[in-house]
């Protein structure tokens, strides 16, 4: 239940504004309440309609992510050198679109609808990862998504687990345990690839270059430009904020690039003795901006394919219907069936 429908049933029962307000401040310090307590909200469960929006918003984009993510690599399928290869890709790309259906079934416990989701995705209303709009012209880019995408996917998932809004904070759990397995595979690739020819080596060094500094954006703008973090932190959706999770990608992966003979490509990446943590650059974030506002190298053939797989499939959304109407159909019908059996 929602704070407008509340109003509006109290003024058709002619109930004086301030009962309204009384009622709307028990349903807010309860919400405040649980959140205090570090429980969980669940869709029964009244909120306010901020919470609900900014979650919308976020498991949307983060759903849509999820699906468009599936393009870029899913493009080296039938090229991938082996069978091995092949079928390692194509699990992880099916856990992909895997992830993008709980959260859309998890957006769905809060009242949106599915089919206006994806239309808000192909009408670029609503957005994704920028960092799906970058290109994948070798192999070694399959093992450096897993690496880097999915492990800064990692480092931005595992506390949404703790995420204060239930069905989001499950549906996390699972994906997290798969984000691990594409995380790995991505850097057993890459490490069979460094003990192959010069030319492999060369190949994975490229791929991490192009690929370092879209992944450090992927956290989303500095803390100071980050306008919707507070409330998500303050609600406990989000745990930490942008450059703190940032950081600690970066604390992560320096290690596993010197263990794989790689260099990350920032002149100003060194460990701080003082901070414990480690220095490193400032990512173009002009290149972010327009990325995010369409204009990034692969922008319009993402959701380009995205529209095509949609209207393609539209024969089989219509199919899906007219089965479940039947099913409908025939469950009533049995039902109906055994009254009558009974009464006679
Ligand atoms: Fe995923
Ligand atoms: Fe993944």
């Amino acid at each position: 239940m929602t704070a407008r429908p509340a109003r509006a049933a109290d003024q058709d029962e002619g109930r004086d504004p301030q009962g309204r307000d009384a009622e709307e401040q028990r349903l807010q310090a309860g919400f405040d309440a649980t959140i205090d307590r570090d429980q969980r909200i669940e869709p029964r469960d009244w909120m306010p309609e901020g919470y609900r929006r900014t979650l919308v918003r976020q498991i949307a984009q983060h759903a849509h992510s999820e699906i468009i993510g599936m393009q870029p690599e899913g493009a080296w399928i039938t090229r991938a050198p082996s069978l091995r290869r092949k079928a390692i890709l194509f699990a992880k790309v099916q856990d992909e679109a895997g992830h993008g259906l709980y959260l859309y079934s998890a957006a769905e416990t809060l009242g949106a609808d599915r089919a206006d989701l994806t239309e808000r995705l192909v009408s670029g209303r609503q957005k994704y990862s920028s960092i799906f709009n970058y290109p994948t012209p070798t192999f070694a880019d399959v093992g450096v998504i897993g690496w880097f995408v999915d492990g800064a996917a990692i480092c931005n998932q595992v506390p949404l687990c703790r995420s204060s809004y239930g069905p989001y904070a499950r549906a996390m759990v699972r994906i997290c345990k798969e984000e691990s397995f594409h995380q790995r595979q991505g850097y057993e690739l890459l490490l069979t690839m460094m003990r192959g020819t010069r030319e492999q080596r060369a190949m994975v060094q490229d791929s991490v270059d192009r690929w370092w500094w879209p992944s450090l954006m992927m956290f989303g703008p500095p803390d100071g430009d980050s306008p919707n973090s507070a409330a998500s932190m303050a609600w406990k959706i989000k745990r930490h904020s942008n450059d703190e999770l940032r950081q600690r990608f970066v604390d992560m992966t320096v290690p596993q690039a010197e263990k794989l003979g790689v260099t990350l490509p920032d002149p100003d990446l060194r460990w701080n003795e003082e901070r414990g943590r480690h220095d490193f650059g400032t990512p173009d974030w002009s290149e972010l901006q327009r990325v995010i506002s369409g204009d990034g190298p692969c922008n319009t053939e993402r959701v380009g394919r995205r529209t095509a797989a949609h209207e393609e499939g539209a024969w089989v959304r219509e199919a899906a219907a007219v089965h479940a109407a039947k099913q409908a159909g025939r469950v009533a019908g049995g039902a109906a069936g055994k009254r009558e059996g009974a009464a006679a």
